[in-house]
């Protein structure tokens, strides 16, 4: 990691130094700013390889200073990293739109998610993999599921997997769409081969390693990460070799830093095992009062089931139109935190998928593109968290 520079800017000298000091004891170069226009000059003369930085400088407007950056070529894919002493969404939101790739607000905590940022940005410290093993990976396991049919578990599991890849370029992430007997992912990400999860399954497992699925796993366009597709019909679903299926997840796993896995509304004998395995359990609940008091019940099985409630993602996806529960009604049935609440988009959404487009590059204006890209990144964090537990 010698060598590798990133410049502090932060007014505060007391703060500064902190992380100065901090970062230097893991053998950062560091360079420290005191304002935005020392920042800029500096990090235009030295090229740091990460710009960590309170976005509370007065002299010239975060966003601005963060345009400037984005909008010269030897700053435009720099890492910027905001750790702000301002915890105000407003600005959190604005330092996102105009372009940087994390906010953390100070606190103890946020201490450790840095460290975490920078090892996965600058591709080191991950987890040793056993020697021998060419490629180290993380090997973290979310599933997606609901209690309930069309609450928008594929949409959600496609855009927040695009945008986990959009915050971490480097990592490798693979999507994987086990519903049965018609997979729904492929549609929303326009892929129409042959490649899926029932032809993988026909061949022999000696045939499908890791280095298989990273070298036949289509990468849709314009979603960024490589895709195991469902069946492709009714007819081939019912062929589907159940019992390969967690083996072809372990591989997923070993080969993968990421491993989706789109479960909908199946709780059956080959997608527990696989919840019960994972990192992070994403659960899309839709605000129809039958999905929640529904979701309660699932809850409730999976407490059953031996599973770490902390393990559970809430998401709220007001897939259905404005009506129905609140956040704090569909928490209080449900038993469960909210961790965020998906907008409803009207048509949009469906003209998204129809049009096989990510979210966030249809409408990056749109409330909801915010929320997907920071919960991605939340999600990431949290999987992260749970699984070095
Ligand atoms: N927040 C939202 N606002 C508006 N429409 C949405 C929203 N989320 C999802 N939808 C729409 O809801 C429909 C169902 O979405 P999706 O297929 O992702 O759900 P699902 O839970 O995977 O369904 P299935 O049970 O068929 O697998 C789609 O037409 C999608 O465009
Ligand atoms: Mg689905």
């Amino acid at each position: 990691m010698l060598g590798r520079k990133i410049l502090v800017l932060d007014t505060n000298s007391t703060s500064r130094n902190f992380l100065a000091a901090l970062l230097r004891g893991k053998h950062f170069t560091v360079l420290e700013a005191d304002s935005g226009m020392d920042a800029l000059i500096k990090v235009w003369r030295d090229l740091p390889d990460i710009v960590v930085f309170d976005p509370t400088f007065a002299d010239i407007k975060e966003v601005e200073f963060v345009h400037k950056l984005r909008h010269d070529p030897r700053t435009a894919s720099t890492p910027l990293i905001a750790l702000s002493s301002d915890p105000d969404p407003a600005r959190r939101e604005a330092c996102l739109q105009a372009g940087v790739n994390q906010y953390l607000v100070k606190a103890p905590e946020a201490v450790d998610a840095l460290e975490e940022i920078l090892n996965r940005l600058l591709g080191v410290d991950r987890p040793t993999a056993p020697v021998g093993q060419a490629e180290k990976t993380r090997g973290l396991l979310i599933v997606f599921l609901s209690a309930k049919g069309g609450t928008g578990t594929s949409s959600m599991c496609a855009n927040l997997a695009m945008n986990i890849k959009r915050a971490e370029p480097e990592a490798r992430l693979v999507v994987a769409d086990l519903i049965l007997p018609i997979g729904s992912i492929a549609p929303i990400v326009g892929y129409e081969g042959s490649v899926n999860l029932v032809t993988v399954a026909d061949q022999p497992s000696t045939q499908t390693n890791g280095e298989y699925f990273r070298n036949n796993l289509p990468i849709p366009e314009l979603w960024g990460f490589q895709l195991l597709a469902g069946s492709p019909d009714p007819q081939h679903g019912n062929n589907l070799k159940g019992e390969r299926i967690e083996e072809i997840v372990a591989t997923l796993r070993s080969t993968y830093d990421f491993t989706l896995l789109d479960l909908g509304r199946s709780l059956s004998r080959i997608s527990l095992p696989l919840i019960q395995q994972a990192d992070l359990i994403t659960l899309i609940v839709s605000t129809d009062l039958s999905t929640v008091k529904l979701t309660k019940t699932v809850r409730e099985y999976l407490e059953t089931q031996g599973i770490d409630q902390q393990k559970i993602y809430a998401i709220l996806n007001r897939a259905v139109g404005l009506e129905g529960a609140t956040k704090a009604e569909a928490e209080a049935i449900i038993g469960l935190p909210i961790k965020t609440t998906m907008p409803y988009m009207g048509g949009n959404f469906a003209l998204a998928n129809n049009l096989h487009q990510p979210i966030t590059m249809k409408y990056p204006n749109d409330t909801a593109s915010i929320i997907f890209k920071e919960t991605a990144a939340d999600m990431a964090r949290s999987a992260v968290r749970l699984h070095n537990r």
